[in-house]
């Protein structure tokens, strides 16, 4: 088993939501439609990028060739968030996410 934990600050990332070029290079497309028609569209996105961070922490052990970018997450009708490495669910990792107005956080737990 191996955990990853990753908080970002909201602000760092106000500047990005309507820089189209970087919501594309840094997020897949399920990632920006969810988070940009949201009231809190930078929250969502600053804590997708904390996600893929903690993800990348609990998974680099495992898989060295893994790059942030190869990491998603998507959220089930609940709202539940789940872990997507090259658009694939992956399932042996579960994700957990938080967000207030400056900071986001995200943990993950691989099993
Ligand atoms: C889902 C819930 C736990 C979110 O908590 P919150 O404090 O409002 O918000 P947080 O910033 O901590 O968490 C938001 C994240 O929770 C995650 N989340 C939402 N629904 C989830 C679920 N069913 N299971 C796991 N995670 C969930 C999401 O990742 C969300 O972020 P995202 O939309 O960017 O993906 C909360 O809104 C809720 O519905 N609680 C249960 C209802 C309840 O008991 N309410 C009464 C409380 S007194």
């Amino acid at each position: 088993m191996n955990i990853g934990i990753d908080i970002e600050e909201v602000k760092r990332f106000a500047k990005y939501v309507k820089d189209k070029d970087y919501l594309e290079r840094i997020f897949a497309k399920e990632e920006i439609s969810y988070s940009i028609l949201r009231k809190n569209a930078v929250q969502h996105l600053a804590a997708r990028f904390a996600a893929k961070e903690a993800v990348w922490k609990a998974l680099s052990t495992k898989n060295k060739k893994l790059i942030i970018t190869d990491i998603s997450i998507q959220n089930t009708k609940n709202g539940k968030p789940q872990v997507y490495i090259k658009n694939k669910q992956y399932k042996k990792i579960e994700v957990s996410l938080s967000h207030t107005k400056k900071y986001v956080a995200a943990v993950a737990i691989a099993f």
